[in-house]
């Protein structure tokens, strides 16, 4: 045998095999997607998202309490407003009284070290389910929709989120968010996350289910990326960072691990999330429960593909898991 055909004598020991990364997974790169609702003392499964509720404000100290001591470190929320009264504005979104600045102010008195994000997007407090506000014709209405989201981070910033995330997909809602934090005076006191390669894709089932967002009619196509746009997730990324974003995000991930290649080449001087949104979880989850893998196996290998492929931060529904998981 050539002495350069052998490989395996640098991968024979567990730990020779955990130096084979370029970076290892840690508790710390995981961001914990959590649903909030507006009765304050819900606890209610959410089916497709085996062993993830809707939760109320009143039980987040016994959800997230057990989580914080095993090293949670951050968590992103999502409204779920039941009881509001969603209109062509998304009014609700940052009612002061809403289900998102109550839980914010609450795990920022709760968990001091905890690290905040808030989703920012208006298709859970629209009547219609859209993204931004429309025309008579059903298009997108651009800049009232980029001035409301921008209102709509602001009250979150102020409010304590650490990191605003705006994932409505609006042209120019990067620059007006960092405008209004900066204009508001939280230039440097909020981190704004863009989910800047955000594809129009069929695993957010499960979320849409949870989050009662679904859109009343049509789709999101028309600003969602097209799964095959290669290109058009380069210029988003390029674009978000000339626009201010402090940390970079692909959506979905597994089937997108190319363009979070991509942007680690793009920006490779920011942070670089991934988010294994709803449908992969359930994907995985389901692949277990049928017997097509063991599902920590199957979880480590999507987690560490995204690692691999240039990931610093990873929001996932295994979070809880995987705290459990690291820990050995
Ligand atoms: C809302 C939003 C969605 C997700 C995050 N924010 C759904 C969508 O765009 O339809 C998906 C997250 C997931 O599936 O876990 N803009
Ligand atoms: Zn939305």
């Amino acid at each position: 045998m050539d002495i350069s055909s052998i490989l395996q004598g640098g991968y024979q020991h567990p730990l020779s095999r955990s130096w084979q990364g370029r970076r290892t997974l840690t508790k710390s790169m995981l961001m914990y997607p959590i649903f909030i609702t507006d009765d304050p003392d819900a606890r209610v499964e959410i089916k497709s998202l085996p062993g993830q509720c809707r939760w109320g404000v009143n039980k987040l100290e016994e959800f997230l309490g057990p989580l914080v001591k095993k090293g949670l470190k951050s968590v992103i929320l999502f409204g779920v407003p039941l009881k509001c009264n969603k209109d062509e504005k998304g009014t609700p979104a940052d009612d002061p009284e809403g289900p998102v600045i109550l839980a914010i102010k609450k795990l920022r008195t709760l968990y001091p070290d905890l690290y905040i994000a808030c989703d920012v997007c208006l298709c859970e407090y629209t009547s219609h389910g859209h993204c931004g506000f429309l025309n008579p014709d059903g298009t997108i209405d651009i800049e009232p929709s980029v001035t409301r989201i921008a209102q709509v981070a602001l009250s979150y910033a102020k409010a304590g989120a650490h990191c605003v995330a705006p994932s409505d997909m609006m042209d120019g809602r990067i620059k007006a968010i960092k405008r209004a934090l900066i204009d508001g005076g939280y230039g440097n006191r909020c981190t704004l996350m863009s989910y800047s390669a955000k594809f129009a894709s069929a695993l957010y089932g499960p979320f849409r289910d949870a989050a009662g967002s679904a859109p009343a009619f049509g789709d999101r196509k028309c600003y969602q990326l097209p799964p095959a746009a290669k290109g058009l997730a380069r210029r988003a990324i390029t674009r978000d960072v000339n626009e201010g974003a402090d940390i970079i995000m692909v959506k979905p991930s597994l089937p997108y691990l190319d363009i979070i290649a991509d942007a680690a080449e793009l920006a490779p001087d920011h942070p670089l999330a991934c988010y294994q949104v709803s449908g992969e979880y359930a994907m995985v989850c389901a692949g277990a429960a049928a017997g097509v893998y063991d599902l920590r196996v199957m979880a480590f290998e999507t987690v560490e593909s995204m690692v691999r492929a240039g990931a610093t931060l990873i929001l996932t529904y295994f979070t809880p898991q995987f705290l459990d998981w690291l820990e050995a």
